[in-house]
């Protein structure tokens, strides 16, 4: 981003100590004899980004819905900012009288109005100077202000979801529920698009609550992350505490491939092919299933390629900023398991390079084992 542009997005203050702009409280929905959740509580601070994670049918867009108004609350309360807006059997206040911004996967525009009346549409409560003047700026901070007097069709996917976010966050809502906003693009225009995304949800200071089913895309975007599993949520944190102190196994896997293997504490660590875990807090004799990153895996490369009696490469593939290494593993009883190590930068051994691996215990998770 240019220096200029980068002027543009000043960021609003910090969320802490902020208030409240969205509470989900004990929130269960079904839909017939589908539970699509079950017990979910929720908040999102004003000026914070938070990102609804999971795989396909977890109840994530069911969860945004109810906060907007567009499904009707079953058990629990939503409340936007310190008010209650929809209650099981009582209040339920329309999404338009929510104060929301709201964006889906498709940008939805109004195909007969321009960019700029797309954007004007909702500001209904300003004089009519004041709504084209805020509409200009907000293209403007977007890289649109020469599409002003287009229509919709003739802008590229990217440029209409850009189109979209301004008319969402022009009227300044309290709350911006977004519905996996950028899937519909390829991976540069994805990129670009939610960089732009995130410096203006926090230039204008809302809370935002995000569904995506892309762990990075969570990252880049959130503050705090709430992964969820059938229907209820697992784990809610900064991205840092759940890639770093993920509570479940799935919580783990949900990031990326993992090694995994079985073990027993012995001595306060565990032994496993891939190298030595300190398992503190875990008595002797316990047995654990080992979480593995593969870029946990340090691989040093030594002797000569051939020789078979070691862990060595099986194919190195270079994947930009990472290299990913196949590894036939040797284990102390002399089986051969297949394990994956991330090297940074380009870092290629040859086919049949005899190995030895060392483990970063900083991403290697141990469970109790399961089943
Ligand atoms: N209108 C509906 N009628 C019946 N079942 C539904 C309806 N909407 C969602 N479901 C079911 O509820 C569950 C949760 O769906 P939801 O759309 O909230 O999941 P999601 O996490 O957003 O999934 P995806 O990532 O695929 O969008 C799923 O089992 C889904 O099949
Ligand atoms: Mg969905």
């Amino acid at each position: 981003m240019s220096t200029a542009r980068a002027e543009m997005f000043e960021t609003a203050a910090p969320p802490a100590g902020s208030a409240v702009a969205l509470a989900m409280r004990d929130i269960s929905h079904r839909y017939g004899d589908t539970t699509a959740l079950e017990g979910v509580d929720l908040e999102v601070r004003a000026g914070e980004v938070v990102c609804l994670l999971g795989p396909s049918g977890c109840g994530k867009s069911t969860l945004l819905r109810i906060a907007a108004g567009l499904e009707v609350l079953q058990q629990g309360e939503v409340q936007l900012a310190g008010e209650t807006v929809a209650q099981p059997g009582g209040r339920q206040v329309p999404p338009e009288g929510r104060n929301l911004g709201l964006m889906f996967q498709d940008a939805a525009l109004f195909p007969h109005l321009t960019v700029l009346e797309n954007v004007t549409f909702g500001l209904t409560r300003m004089p009519s100077a004041a709504r084209r003047a805020r509409a200009l700026e907000l293209l403007e901070r977007l890289g649109l202000a020469a599409h002003a007097t287009s229509y919709p069709h003739v802008l590229s996917g990217g440029q209409q979801q850009r189109v979209a976010l301004a008319r969402a966050v022009a009227p300044a809502p309290a709350l911006m529920l977004l519905d996996e906003p950028f899937s519909a693009l390829d991976t540069r225009l994805r990129e670009q698009t939610r960089d732009d995304t995130l410096h203006l949800l926090k230039a204008c200071g809302a809370g935002t609550l995000m569904v995506t089913h892309d762990p990075e895309e969570a990252m880049f975007m959130a503050d705090r992350i709430a992964l969820m599993r059938d229907g209820r949520i697992l784990q809610v944190g900064t991205p840092t505490e759940l890639y770093c102190h993920p509570s479940d196994p799935f919580v783990v896997r949900f990031f990326g491939e993992v090694n995994e293997v079985t073990g027993v504490v012995v001595s306060g660590e565990v032994r496993t092919a891939f190298g030595v875990v300190p398992a503190p807090g875990y008595p002797d004799g316990t047995a654990l299933d080992v979480l593995i990153r593969p870029e946990a895996v340090n691989v040093r490369p030594v002797g000569d390629p051939g020789r078979h009696e070691r862990s060595h490469v099986i194919m190195s593939r270079l994947l930009g900023r990472s290299s990913l290494l196949h590894l036939c593993v040797h284990t102390a009883e002399g089986e051969e398991i297949h394990g994956h190590s991330r090297m940074p930068g380009v870092f290629l051994p040859a086919e049949r390079q005899p190995v030895t691996l060392e483990l970063d215990p900083s991403q290697v998770f141990l469970y109790p084992r399961s089943g």
